[in-house]
C-alpha cells in the first residue's frame, strides 16, 4: 500500500476492485454534479502562505466539546459502508482508535452503532437521520448513549433523497432488483464478489429491529415512509432536550441556518453540502464556512466536511476558519482500495500531510490555525 501516494490513488484503485455501481455510489454526487467539482475546485483555490525559516514541530492535537483528538480531522457518517468493502466500517473505526480521531456512526451504517462504537476505542460519535417516529430517534440515542457515545450529529439536508445519477444508470436504486447489468459488474470485480459473498449482503443493522430484517427490498418503503421530510426547527429542539451530550445540526450550509441551529441549542454547527450529493447548485463547502465563520465570529463550534482529499486541505479549511474537519470519501477509498491496510493508508497520508503542511506555513499547531497563514 505504500506506493499509493495520494488519496485520489486510493479512488483510483477502488474503481478498479468494485463493481460500478458500488463505486459510482461512493465516488458519485446528485445531479450534474456539480456541487462535487465546486466543493474540490473552491477548496484548491485556498492558497496558504508559505513560511521560511520557521522551525517549528507542529502540534496537531485539536480541542473539541472537552475533548482532545491527536488529529484534527475525523471520518464522517456514511451510510453502506460495508458495500463498499465488506468490514469497512469497522476498518474506519480502527483507524479513529490507532490514530486517534472521531469516527461518526450513521443511523443507515451497515454496522451497529455498537460495534463501531467499540472498535473506535472511545472516539465514536453518533450521526441521526431523524425518523418520523419518536420512539426510533428515542431508542436510537439511548443506544448510542448506552455505547458510551457522547457527541450526536443531527443531518438535516435529507429532506428528499438527492437525485443520484451514477446510481440510476447503474440501476443501484431500491428496491434492488439484480439484472444482467448488475451481473456484469460483479463479474468484473471477483474479489468483491467473493468477500462479500463470504460475509453476506450488508444490511441496516441499526433499524434493523425497527422494521423487522430491513434488506434491499424493504429500505426502499421503510426509509421513506421513516425520514421525516418536514424536519423543523423545533424537532431539532426536541432533540437538543433529549440528548445529554454534545450536538451538532450536519448540513447546514448559510448564516441564517447556523443561527437558527445554535438558537435551538446546537453546540456546533458542521457545515455541508453532504459531499455534493444533495443540493447540486449548492455553495461549495469551504465558501459556505468562511460565510459562517464571518457571521459567527470566532466563538462558535463551526466543523465542516466536502472535498477532503489531503492534510493540506485540512489546512486549508482550518485557516478558513474549521475548528474541525472530516473525510468521507477518503477512509472509504481507502478502505475499498486494499481493505484495513487501505483505510490505514488513507489515514496515515492524511496526517502526515497535515504535518508536513503545517511545517511549510510555519505553524505551530493545529489550534494557532487561522486566516492569518492564508495568502493574502
Ligand atoms: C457513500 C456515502 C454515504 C454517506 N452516508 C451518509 C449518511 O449516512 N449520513 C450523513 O449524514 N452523511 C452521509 N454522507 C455524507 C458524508 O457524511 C459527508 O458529508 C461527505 O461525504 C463529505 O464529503 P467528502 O466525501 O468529499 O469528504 C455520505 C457520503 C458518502 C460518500
Amino acid at each position: 500500500m505504500s506506493d499509493a501516494a495520494s488519496i485520489g490513488d486510493l479512488a483510483r484503485r477502488a474503481r478498479w476492485r468494485l463493481p460500478g455501481f458500488a463505486f459510482g455510489f461512493l465516488d458519485g454526487g446528485s445531479g450534474e454534479e456539480g456541487g462535487l467539482r465546486r466543493n474540490r475546485d473552491r477548496l484548491e483555490a485556498v492558497v496558504l502562505a508559505p513560511k521560511a525559516c520557521g522551525g517549528v514541530k507542529p502540534e496537531t492535537t485539536a480541542t473539541l466539546f472537552g475533548r482532545d483528538y491527536r488529529l484534527p480531522f475525523g471520518a464522517a457518517p456514511v451510510g453502506m459502508g460495508n458495500l463498499l468493502w465488506p468490514g469497512a466500517d469497522l476498518m474506519v473505526a480502527r483507524q479513529a482508535a490507532r490514530l486517534g480521531f472521531p469516527v461518526v456512526a450513521s443511523t443507515v451504517a451497515t454496522t451497529p452503532l455498537e460495534e463501531i462504537a467499540e472498535a473506535a476505542g472511545g472516539n465514536a460519535w453518533f450521526q441521526l437521520y431523524v425518523s418520523r417516529e419518536e420512539r426510533i430517534n428515542r431508542d436510537l440515542l439511548a443506544r448510542a448513549w448506552a455505547a458510551g457515545i457522547r457527541e450526536l450529529v443531527v443531518t438535516v439536508d435529507v429532506p428528499v433523497a438527492g437525485d443520484r445519477r451514477r446510481d440510476v444508470r447503474n440501476r443501484f436504486i431500491l428496491p434492488f432488483r439484480p439484472g444482467p447489468r448488475f451481473v456484469a459488474q460483479v463479474a468484473t470485480a471477483p474479489l468483491w464478489a467473493l468477500e462479500t459473498l463470504r460475509a453476506g449482503s450488508p444490511g441496516f443493522p441499526n433499524l434493523a429491529r425497527y422494521v423487522g430484517e430491513v434488506d434491499g427490498k424493504t429500505l426502499a418503503g421503510f426509509i421513506s415512509s421513516q425520514i421525516k421530510d418536514d424536519l423543523a426547527w423545533d424537532d431539532i429542539k426536541a432533540l437538543r432536550d433529549l440528548w445529554q451530550g454534545r450536538m451538532l445540526v450536519k448540513g447546514v450550509m448559510t448564516a441564517p441556518d447556523a443561527k437558527a441551529a445554535l438558537d435551538v441549542g446546537a453546540d456546533g454547527v458542521w457545515v455541508s453540502n453532504h459531499g455534493g450529493r444533495q443540493l447540486d447548485a449548492a455553495p461549495a463547502a469551504i465558501d459556505s464556512l468562511a460565510a459562517i465563520r464571518a457571521a459567527l465570529g470566532n466563538g462558535a463550534v463551526v466543523v465542516m466536511d466536502g472535498g477532503i482529499r489531503s492534510g493540506e486541505d485540512v489546512v486549508r479549511a482550518g485557516a478558513v476558519g474549521a475548528d474541525f474537519v472530516f473525510c468521507g470519501r477518503a477512509f472509504y477509498y481507502g478502505a475499498a482500495a486494499a481493505g484495513e491496510a487501505g483505510a490505514a493508508r488513507a489515514a496515515d497520508l492524511l496526517a502526515a500531510d497535515l504535518r508536513r503542511t503545517l511545517i511549510q506555513i510555519g505553524c505551530p499547531s493545529w489550534m494557532a490555525l487561522d486566516d492569518g497563514w492564508l495568502w493574502k
